[in-house]
């Protein structure tokens, strides 16, 4: 059998019921794709399924402000995929009169959109042979065809792809992609792979030389950074200062408190600092310190110590917010559970 009809009879059987499945229209699969980038199914469903409620499509997508969008995304991290989503969505309202881009090379050049998504919404939504390479992907075919690349090489996107697209259906391109990706999720899987029920298990190189696990080739590990935190957070009357994050870093576009950088333990190495003093030299009254707490956040490529030094404050501070405009402000998730657990009363 070839191999197109053995995937396709496995993913009749296997495929998931998702709502992403059951429509062509391109905004909806633009945005499931984007969410499904860096976050797993069962993770980024109930994020699709906010969003499409929210914004059922590109029209209502592009009035939106990136407060609302970012409020919405929190949790998701890689916050930069909903601005270049509003962004790109004010764009082809304004530029192609809310109708979505619908060749390969042209979704390409939606601000955001890479190889990997062009690749689904074309191939999904107007039936281009376009193939998808993600890391389920890799890891299956990699295991299937005995090949060792890492992916993170530049060339390696393109030997999978050549290699895919000599195998991809004519007929159906977008459903062979999403077998693709399904088989790799749910069958193919990176730890303890189920290669006794496989349908491919005859002709997978890496099972027949029982080396199923040295598949696929490992990427070398990301060295993380570590960074400390300090949040200064004053509370005066249920008010605190709350700024935007404006440089090009984490969580940028997100709210936060004031922030020292830097690795301190003691509190008078906190208040001692030029950022603390700026803060608080027009206070009549000095803040006074009631505790520090401690959270430890892992991201991709840094590991976050953070500090929120907690004050509280007699006098009024100047562009201070009520907690309850706050609360609607979009935060990192760290943030958020911060305030829920310590301030909110
Ligand atoms: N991962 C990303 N996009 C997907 C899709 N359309 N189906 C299954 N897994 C996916």
């Amino acid at each position: 059998m070839k191999f197109s009809a053995k995937l396709f009879y496995w993913y009749k059987k296997n495929k998931r019921d998702l709502p992403w499945r059951k429509t062509k229209d391109p905004y909806k699969i633009w945005i499931s794709e984007v969410i499904l980038q860096q976050t797993r199914v069962k993770q980024g469903l109930p994020y699709y399924k906010k969003f499409i409620a929210r914004y059922p499509s590109l029209t209502e997508l592009s009035m939106a402000t990136e407060n609302e969008v970012l409020q919405l995304w929190q949790g998701l991290g890689y916050y930069k995929r909903a601005t270049n989503l509003l962004e790109s969505a004010k764009i082809i309202v304004k530029k192609n009169n809310a109708i979505f881009p619908s060749t390969f090379g042209e979704i390409l050049k939606i601000k955001g959109v890479g190889d990997y998504t062009a690749s689904a919404i074309s191939s999904i939504c107007f039936d281009e042979k376009e193939v998808v390479v993600d890391g389920n992907v890799h890891r299956f075919i990699s295991r299937l065809f005995g090949i060792k690349r890492d992916l993170k090489q530049k060339t390696t996107l393109f030997f999978f792809k050549k290699k895919l697209k000599s195998l991809i259906s004519n007929l159906n391109p977008g459903d062979f992609n999403q077998a693709l990706m399904e088989f790799g999720a749910l069958q193919c899987l990176p730890k303890k792979p189920l290669c006794y029920s496989c349908v491919f298990n005859s002709q997978c190189i890496a099972y027949l030389k029982r080396d199923v696990s040295s598949y696929p080739q490992k990427t070398s590990k990301i060295v993380k950074k570590q960074r400390h935190l300090n949040y200064i957070v004053i509370v005066s009357n249920k008010k605190l200062i709350f700024r935007k994050r404006v440089k090009t870093d984490i969580w940028k576009n997100l709210y936060e408190f004031p922030l020292i950088e830097g690795e301190y333990s003691k509190l008078n190495e906190i208040v001692n600092k030029k950022e603390f003093n700026i803060l608080t030299n027009k206070m009549k009254k000095p803040p006074k310190f009631l505790e520090v707490i401690n959270v430890k956040q892992i991201l991709t490529h840094q590991i976050l110590k953070i500090k929120f030094w907690i004050f509280s404050s007699p006098v009024y501070i100047k562009n201070s917010l009520p907690i309850n405009e706050i609360v609607n402000l979009p935060k990192p998730v760290v943030i958020s559970d911060f305030i829920n657990k310590h301030l909110k009363s």
